[in-house]
């Protein structure tokens, strides 16, 4: 079986191009799995893995679970808000409390960007980042990749576009990782209040203008405005955002091609995306979601593989 150069998924740009083929090449073949009546496979039985949530989730936390279980992984869910971690335990404890239990391998999001590195210089067990702060979303990155690549074919060359809160998002930098190494062109857009000066020295285009963005490229990932990580007014109103920034069919209207418009989730509809544009045939936002269990499944299958 071929190897991951990672023990632990703890960002993109820990990572090598050849990592990431191996992981789409491994998540094609779990995704035809999951297209048959019986949906699960035996390659992690008897693996036991802790899905330790110090940040809310729906769609990461769900779609990691889900994988997991496709995987015949034995699974534990933590959640910090009902945890003994309000009791002053520290994150370090609290994870090798809950491995002294026999548990194989952590998923982790926490709200400190660079917990999981602090976490692997002190634990046994393989660790995948499942976001850190505003710093890395490895999966997020992966599976968004991923879908583009069903989309439009080999990624190298094409254009695109992370429009939005780059600021805050660490989607935008997992992104930039992922894309960069898979050859494409990446541009980011948004107002220059949430787009970070250090952008530039990653080789990235950077524009505010958006109606000339959408006509650049060949796919535009909308990233939410982080409303909870606004410490203070990055922008005039939302209502302001939607009219400068926001996607909308009028947008994408005047362009003289077709587009695929891509959106982590969740998404603030009427704000950065409008639900006509959401919702259109442009967008590939469910696909992007069924793929990641596919994708998940891949990184966890992958990582079990590599003990030492
Ligand atoms: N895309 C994403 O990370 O969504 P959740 O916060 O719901 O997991």
């Amino acid at each position: 079986m071929s190897m991951l150069s990672q023990r632990h998924l703890l960002g993109i740009k820990q990572i090598t191009e050849n990592d990431i083929r191996l992981i789409f090449d491994t998540a094609k073949n779990f995704k035809e799995i999951l297209q048959r009546p019986i949906k699960k496979v035996p390659s992690l039985r008897d693996i036991t893995i802790a899905n330790l949530f110090f940040e809310n989730s729906t769609r990461t936390r769900v779609s990691f679970e889900l994988a997991e279980k496709r995987l015949s992984a034995d699974t534990i869910n933590f959640s910090a808000s009902s945890s003994s971690t309000k009791k002053g335990e520290t994150l370090i404890d609290t994870v090798n409390n809950i491995l002294a239990m026999k548990v194989d391998m952590v998923v982790m999001r926490h709200p400190n960007p660079g917990a999981h590195m602090l976490l692997a210089k002190h634990i046994d067990a393989q660790i995948i980042n499942a976001g850190d702060g505003t710093h890395e979303h490895p999966t997020q990155a992966l599976l968004d990749a991923f879908s583009m690549q069903e989309k439009l074919g080999d990624l190298a060359g094409k254009k695109v576009l992370i429009c939005g809160d780059i600021k805050h998002s660490r989607v935008a930098l997992s992104n930039i990782f992922c894309l960069q190494k898979l050859g494409a062109k990446v541009r980011v857009c948004g107002p220059p209040t949430l787009i970070p000066k250090f952008i530039d020295s990653l080789g990235v285009e950077v524009s505010y203008d958006m109606q000339e963005s959408l006509r650049w490229c060949d796919v535009a990932n909308v990233l939410r405005i982080q409303l909870e990580r606004q410490d203070i007014k990055y922008i005039p109103s939302l209502r302001e955002y939607n009219i400068a920034f926001g996607i909308t069919s009028s947008l994408l209207a005047n362009l003289d091609k077709e587009i695929v418009i891509m959106h982590p989730g969740p998404m603030n509809r009427g704000v950065e995306i409008d639900s006509d544009v959401a919702d259109s045939k442009h967008s590939i936002i469910l696909q992007q979601v069924e793929n990641g269990v596919a994708v998940r499944m891949a990184v966890l299958y992958l990582l079990a593989g590599k003990k030492e």
